[in-house]
């Protein structure tokens, strides 16, 4: 199963995405960067060992 994480590399997403990929999870992302970086990104791979499926986008739009 996908699961849509808004938000994936702020405080609350990028550890969403943690526990849900240990889980077992496939994570799709979405982040504007409007307050956090893409290094959260790298760190969400050093921590499960697979990379999130990543869109830099405003969820406004
Ligand atoms: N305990 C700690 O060490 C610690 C550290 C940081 C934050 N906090 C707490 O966590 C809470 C904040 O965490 P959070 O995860 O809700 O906020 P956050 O700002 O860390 O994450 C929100 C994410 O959404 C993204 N975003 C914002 N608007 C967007 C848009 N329109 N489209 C796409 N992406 C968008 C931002 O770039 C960011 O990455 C607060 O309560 C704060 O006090 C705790």
């Amino acid at each position: 199963m996908s699961i849509f994480v808004t938000g994936c590399t702020g405080y609350i997403g990028s550890h969403t995405c943690v526990e849900l990929m240990n889980a077992g999870y496939e994570v799709v992302g979405l982040d504007n960067f409007s307050n956090s970086k893409p290094e959260g990104l790298d760190a969400i791979k050093q921590l499960t060992g697979k990379e999130v499926k990543f869109y830099e986008g405003n969820m406004l739009d």
